[in-house]
């Protein structure tokens, strides 16, 4: 590693790396991947070990203090999070603002950024006290916001969070319950929903991280910050992904199924074509990525619960997994399974509409990006980001005035 600073200084020299190729934006402790052995670590600790002993609440405590929760810690954390999950009741009229039909991510971008507007006691970016309550605020509100864009979509009345559930359980009831029954949480389905958030809470410097950075280096208020986030994240080459992968599944499935997949992965390796397979690549897992494998474990354990065994989208899916292993075109790129590969067909099992899939990361991810906005504040090293560029334009020229 080079640190181009030192020469800068002394030369004027910089570095040309369009889309970050090779150049680390900033120091970060809190996640490691190694993407040729396909690791991924929160704070030193495996994905596969959280996945299994910690909930997304103990996760969040982990990525936000360094440390995971003691039982006293933990009971508070928790405690902390749920007190702060119903949202300003004037955000419902701001909600309806917006057209029913409008996709959910442009709801969310909305509403995240608006929360600046409605509580105004955590919208000072320098003042620790601040970002900690606007921490607490977002990783509490999300689900929140993200059933109540979801209940303002079908034309259903929002449910009010219920105290006594786990923040997974939670969101399922504002999601499916309705006034006019108890909801019954499933076991298995909170589980693979908190599985979910936990495999989506952080990924190191993608582009929605960065994007949190670098807006948040402006000295902006932190829900402003996470609003770029969540409006980076929605791209298909990013969250969105999740979305484009299940929709590609579908489009598979109803042009024959299984028996397609050969003509469909040639259209992918021919490149006039412009067809990619969505759930698959990454830019630094050149292996495996963890979460995907842990994800199709989820899969199998959610269909096999909700009777669905011999769901036709999940069969398409490995089929076309197998293919990709073994066709000289994906090897040789290294290109494999990505998180979005499964997560899509767990959430659709689960009934969630594929175009909140998005809605559903960017809650999950809120809190890796507050994590990292946090250390980049508390940087002594810290400046406002503004990357350079490589004039391509013409030369100083005089205006000629027109007659
Ligand atoms: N399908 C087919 N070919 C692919 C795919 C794919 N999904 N991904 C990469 N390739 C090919 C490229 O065409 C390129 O081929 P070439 O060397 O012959 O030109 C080679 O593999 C390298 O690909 P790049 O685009 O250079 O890889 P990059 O690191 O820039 O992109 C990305 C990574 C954006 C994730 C890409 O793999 C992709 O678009 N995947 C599909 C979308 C997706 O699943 N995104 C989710 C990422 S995970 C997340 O955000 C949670």
């Amino acid at each position: 590693v080079v640190d181009i600073r030192k020469l800068y200084a002394q030369t004027g020299m910089f570095t040309y790396d369009p889309g970050f190729l090779s150049t680390a934006s900033c120091q970060s402790s809190i996640t490691y991947i190694d993407g040729d052995k396909g690791e991924l670590l929160y704070r030193g600790y495996p994905i596969e070990q959280l996945a299994t002993h910690c909930d997304y609440l103990d996760t969040c405590h982990l990525l936000l203090n360094g440390e995971l929760p003691n039982a006293q810690e933990r009971t508070e954390f928790h405690k902390l999070v749920t007190n702060h999950t119903m949202v300003n009741e004037q955000m419902q009229f701001f909600l309806r603002g917006f057209r029913r039909d409008a996709h959910p991510m442009a709801i969310l971008t909305g509403l995240v950024g608006a929360m600046s507007a409605f509580y105004h006691d955590s919208t000072d970016i320098n003042n620790p006290e601040h970002r900690h309550v606007a921490a607490i605020r977002l990783i509490a509100k999300m689900p929140t916001l993200v059933a109540m864009a979801y209940k303002y979509k079908i034309g259903q009345p929002y449910i009010y969070p219920k105290n006594s559930l786990s923040y997974a359980g939670n969101f399922l009831r504002m999601m499916f319950g309705t006034p006019c029954e108890e909801y019954e949480v499933n076991p298995v389905l909170e589980r693979a929903l908190d599985r979910i958030f936990i495999l989506h809470a952080d990924h190191e410097q993608n582009a929605s991280t960065s994007t949190v950075r670098l807006c948040a280096s402006s000295g902006t208020n932190p829900f402003a910050a996470i609003a770029a986030g969540v409006a980076c994240l929605w791209g298909p080459a990013h969250g969105g992904a999740n979305e484009a992968c299940l929709n590609m599944l579908e489009d598979i499935q109803a042009q024959g199924g299984v028996s397609k997949v050969g003509e469909f992965m040639e259209k992918v390796k021919d490149k006039n074509s412009g067809v990619k397979l969505m759930g698959f690549g990454h830019r630094v897992y050149k292996n495996y990525d963890p979460r995907a494998k842990l994800m199709q474990e989820t899969c199998n354990e959610v269909l096999v619960e909700l009777g669905l065994e011999n769901d036709p989208l999940f069969k398409l899916a490995k089929e076309l997994e197998k293919i990709a292993l073994e066709d000289d075109y994906f090897v040789q790129r290294k290109l494999y399974p990505n998180v979005d590969f499964y997560s899509g067909i767990v959430q659709r099992a689960i009934g969630i509409p594929v175009n909140l899939f998005t809605g559903i990361f960017a809650l999950a991810r809120t809190v890796g990006w507050i994590a990292q906005l946090n250390e980049m504040i508390g940087d002594p090293e810290y400046k406002i980001g503004r990357p350079r560029q490589l004039f391509t334009g013409s030369e100083r020229r005089d205006v000629k005035p027109l007659a």
